[in-house]
């Protein structure tokens, strides 16, 4: 078989490896890998992986020490052309053209839709591997780039808290997770955030004014709090005007942590999980399987098919929101 691999929407810390394991997995059983550069878009454009012998193929070597490597060798995209009206019939008709038999796109809930509309015009098998940091898919109990992600803000965590208890001032950091507090409530239970306003719980001006108060009055200086940029209330900016205006008992600072949470090499944690997840992927396309994300539950390695991945986010466990709660005293 020709199998085709690619990264497509926000990268993520982790998608080398995982590309790594769909070309060594894939080699090793006697199969060839085009590389797709530049997601969705590369594919229209015939924007293939070249070797050194000038073959658009991957060998062994072309992934040699990527795993530690953040970003994608392969880079990413998001595609509007892709989207818009003949793009999936454009992008299966290459697909047909360089014959390729089987595709692994890496990435998000974006990505899983391209490939359901593709299904429609290409009869090629398609398995994906969840590549983004938000951890929002269905699925999987982590996506690939999370735990990066993760280590990444709380490190800025504990930087801010340092300067934030010299000057007995409270920190806003936003981070990302566009529909999803994962980042935001992970991120505040490892750094020791008192609050995280996250799109899964209210977010309340009043409330947090009092629980500020009680804070300072058991002799709290310095307050973290971690606000998700999909927080319902509209970014961490927005709340610091509001906590301010509604007489907020401490000096406040915000930082927006932004794509720095998406760069670095990947953790440990992603770089087995992208490594499991991409020869999982390998070895259910060759055994037939298509339509579906590799994931990893409870330990144990799962597909689910597309529309179930993405049918709603993920939710963020209510027994950690409580227990951020009791330990933020
Ligand atoms: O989906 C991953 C993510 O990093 C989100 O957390 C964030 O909202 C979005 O991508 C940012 O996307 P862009 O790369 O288009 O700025």
């Amino acid at each position: 078989m020709r199998i085709g691999v690619f990264c497509s929407g926000g990268d993520a810390p982790g998608m080398n490896p995982c590309v790594r394991a769909v070309v060594r997995s894939a080699l090793a059983a006697g199969h060839a890998v085009v590389g797709i550069r530049r997601g969705y878009q590369g594919l229209l454009e015939e924007d293939f992986f070249i070797n050194p012998e000038g073959q658009p193929l991957m060998t062994l070597r072309s992934v040699s020490d990527v795993s530690k490597l953040g970003g994608t060798i392969l880079e990413s995209s998001r595609s509007e052309a892709y989207q818009a009206d003949g793009g999936v019939k454009q992008a299966a008709d290459v697909l047909r053209k360089h014959r390729i038999d089987a595709l692994i796109p890496i990435g998000g809930d974006g990505t899983f839709r391209g490939a359901v509309a593709l299904a429609e015009q290409w009869d090629g098998r398609i398995i994906g591997c969840p590549g983004t940091i938000d951890n929002d898919l269905l699925g999987t109990d982590y996506t690939i780039g999370f735990a990066t992600a993760v280590t990444t803000a709380v490190e800025a965590l504990d930087k801010l808290r340092d300067t934030a208890a010299s000057h007995e001032r409270m920190f806003l950091v936003e981070v990302m997770g566009r529909h999803s507090g994962y980042i935001g409530l992970y991120t505040a239970l490892a750094g020791g955030a008192e609050v995280a306003a996250i799109p899964e719980t209210v977010t309340d001006v009043r409330a947090i004014i009092e629980q500020l108060k009680v804070l300072k009055a058991r002799g709290k200086t310095s307050i973290m709090i971690v606000v998700a940029e999909g927080d319902e209330y509209g970014g961490a900016e927005k709340l610091q005007r509001d906590l301010r205006a509604a007489g907020c008992p401490f000096a406040t600072r915000t930082l927006i942590l932004g794509h720095l949470q998406r760069g670095g090499s990947p953790a440990p944690w992603d770089r087995i999980l992208g490594s499991r997840l991409g020869d999982f992927a390998v070895r259910s396309v060759l055994a037939g399987h298509s339509g579906a994300m590799a994931g990893e539950v409870k330990g144990e390695l799962v597909l689910t098919p597309f529309p179930e991945t993405y049918a709603r986010h993920r939710p963020v466990p209510q027994d950690l929101v409580k227990l951020l709660e009791t330990l933020a005293s």
